[in-house]
């Protein structure tokens, strides 16, 4: 069975001291032994938190190069963010590719480096709202799946983690409904299931994002598919992200 997985995605946002308050009250809260809990604060963050939460939390970044080193000004590494305590990162977030152009060239180059560096990654999708309105959804994913990720081994697949996000419900207050979260998330482990096998596709966490809280996770936590959530807004405070924990 797939993991669940509850993951803030604290973006932009934050002072330090606010972050370091974040955490506490999620390591304070009541959190179900089964689910993983992962925070992916702003790099700079990374080390004290990661310090803070030792083995409860997995703290991991919203960004990294998949260059080893180099004349890459402004950029980071793998096995620099890895050394302050990452021990994951986020690839293909929707505000990435829109508003930084990341192409799935790009991500899957990011992806190829995380497998080579024993880094784990969630590898994010979702389609913008006129692919929506065209009704053409099912295939924009797929392609963003087949173009960037699914040309990894079975072995490098197992265990691998995806998150759904439609780019209009992200930051909208517009979530999708459970159905269409659960049809395209059953949609997604179908793929893995023809491209690798059902054993493939079992142990592969699919989450959804997009103006997911505490008011509507345990329903779109009690579909099938749906494995646990990326949350943006409602991961920046300990009461909403806990009631979100606490929701299968
Ligand atoms: P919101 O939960 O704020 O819609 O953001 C979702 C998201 O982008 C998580 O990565």
């Amino acid at each position: 069975m797939a993991q669940k997985i509850v993951a803030g995605n604290w973006k932009m946002n934050l002072q330090f001291d606010e972050a370091l308050s974040l955490v506490e009250g999620i390591l304070e809260g009541n959190r179900p032994s089964d689910v993983d809990v992962m925070a992916f604060p702003t790099a700079l963050y990374v080390h004290a938190l990661s310090e803070k939460v030792k083995d409860e939390i997995s703290v991991g970044v919203q960004n990294f190069s998949p260059k080893e080193s180099g004349a890459y000004t402004g950029e980071m590494s793998i096995s620099q963010v890895k050394s302050l305590g990452a021990s994951i990162g986020l690839i293909g977030h929707s505000e990435r590719r829109a508003i930084f152009s990341e192409t799935n060239e790009d991500l899957k180059e990011k992806v190829d480096a995380s497998i080579a560096k024993g880094f784990r990654f969630i590898f994010c999708c979702g389609e913008p709202l006129e692919i929506r309105e065209a009704g053409t959804e099912f295939s924009y994913v797929k392609n963003q799946l087949e173009a960037s990720l699914f040309h990894l081994s079975a072995n490098e697949m197992m265990n691998g983690i995806i998150a759904y996000e439609p780019v209009w419900a992200i930051g909208t207050g517009k979530t999708a409904t459970s159905s269409q979260a659960e049809e395209m998330h059953a949609e997604i482990r179908s793929w893995i299931t023809e491209k690798y096998s059902s054993e493939v596709a079992q142990s592969v966490s699919i989450l959804y994002g997009g103006s997911c809280n505490n008011k509507n996770a345990q329903e779109l936590f009690a579909c099938p598919n749906v494995d646990g959530g990326l949350i943006g807004g409602a991961a920046l405070k300990p009461a909403s992200f806990l009631e979100i924990i606490n929701a299968f």
